[in-house]
């Protein structure tokens, strides 16, 4: 999906808001506030949204580990990714939520670091008793540089707004040694929820349209609904 440039938005200024919650958990673009911004004001709602984001998981800790799903599937995964780790690797887990996945690091033998921006989730994570660090910082703010031999991102890009992977991508990439891995995890949503975000932009008059991402000129060109 390709939302309007912020030129466009701003021309297209609205006063209705975009949904909140995208299924499964995740903040979308908008929520709740009422508005779309571009430029510092964006940042500003962003800062605010990433705090609400800390919020909501700081008051989920506690319960966060009865999900099952998909902490089955993904430790299903996480065992072959354990598999192509040297030996006595480090390994950081970035965010580490409440650390779900440390003991298998650990027993698999090796040195865990963990990364989140919730306290609550880190107090989770630091009662395991595992990481030999564990750090709290927004993904966007990482940083190492060279020192893990992988890292693991499992369940978190959803929450990382469009214009930040880059810069995120790049710092999990530093974070590990030449030759190091980065595994992350990213969620793909059904077609019907997709339509349906394009039918509410659409209804409320946003310049929301499906499209491939251009080569030259073109590639920063916002996409409208048919075109
Ligand atoms: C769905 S949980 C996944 C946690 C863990 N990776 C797992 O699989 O159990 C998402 C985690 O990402 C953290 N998080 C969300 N946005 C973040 C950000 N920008 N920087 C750091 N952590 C973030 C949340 O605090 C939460 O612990």
């Amino acid at each position: 999906m390709i939302l309007a440039e912020p030129g466009a938005v701003a021309a297209a200024r609205t006063s209705q808001s975009l949904p909140g919650r995208l299924p499964g958990g995740g903040l979308a673009a908008g929520a709740g506030t009422g508005r779309l911004w571009s430029g510092m004001e964006r940042q500003k709602w962003l800062a605010e949204r990433r705090a609400a984001l800390a919020a909501a998981y700081d008051a989920e800790a506690a319960t966060y580990d009865d999900e099952r799903h998909p902490w089955d599937m993904q430790r299903a995964w996480v065992a072959r990714v354990l598999g192509l780790i040297p030996p006595g690797g480090t390994v950081l887990d970035a965010p580490c939520g409440t650390g779900k996945y440390f003991a298998m690091l650990a027993g698999a033998g090796h040195r865990v670091a963990g990364a989140d921006q919730s306290a609550g989730m880190l107090a989770r994570a630091r009662a395991r008793g595992i990481a030999f660090s564990l750090q709290r910082t927004p993904l966007q703010d990482l940083p190492y540089a060279a020192r893990f031999d992988a890292v693991l991102t499992i369940e978190a890009m959803q929450h990382i707004p469009p214009e930040d992977w880059p810069g995120v991508l790049a710092d999990l990439g530093r974070a590990v040694r030449p030759g190091g891995l980065v595994y992350l995890t990213v969620q793909v949503l059904g077609q019907h929820h997709i339509q349906r975000a394009f039918e509410s932009l659409r209804a409320r008059g946003l310049p929301a349209g499906a499209g491939r991402a251009r080569r030259g000129r073109h590639a920063r060109l916002p996409l409208f609904p048919g075109s």
